[in-house]
């Protein structure tokens, strides 16, 4: 699979008002737009840097991924995103490579790219997302 870069890194957080206040009026980045992203039960606040963006991420609802993510270990990084020229490319190589895919299938995220998530098992500890933008 070919990388273009590091897309965004996704950043758990309990609640926009309190880490808005760092990232926005200590780090001076603009909030571009938030969304909320069904697939994934979550709310996004996304401020690019310039290079790579910073994604926060909070619960649309109890028991979501994220909510159990807060719950276990509280507020901070939750994923590295980066982003692939062709997602279907990549996932047909994951698979033969025998890399564990959460959901087994291409989903639409933040943004509407298309986007699947390799488990922190197969990734070196680290919850990967890879994406391709349309
Ligand atoms: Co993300």
């Amino acid at each position: 699979m070919k990388i273009l870069g590091i897309e965004h890194v996704g950043i758990a957080v309990n609640n926009f008002e309190e880490s808005s206040s760092f990232w926005r009026d200590i780090i001076g980045l603009d909030l571009k737009v938030r969304e909320e992203v069904d697939s994934q039960g979550v709310i996004t606040d996304i401020y690019p840097t310039g290079n790579g963006k910073i994604e926060l991420l909070m619960e649309t609802y109890p028991n979501s991924p994220i909510s159990r993510f807060l719950k276990k270990r509280g507020p901070g990084i939750h994923h590295i995103c980066l982003e692939v020229d062709d997602i279907n490319k990549a996932m047909v190589e994951l698979k033969e490579k025998n890399i564990k895919v959460i959901g087994d299938h291409i989903t639409k995220g933040a943004e509407g790219y298309k986007i699947i998530f390799i488990h922190p098992s197969s990734a070196s500890g680290v919850l990967v997302e890879l994406a391709q933008k349309i």
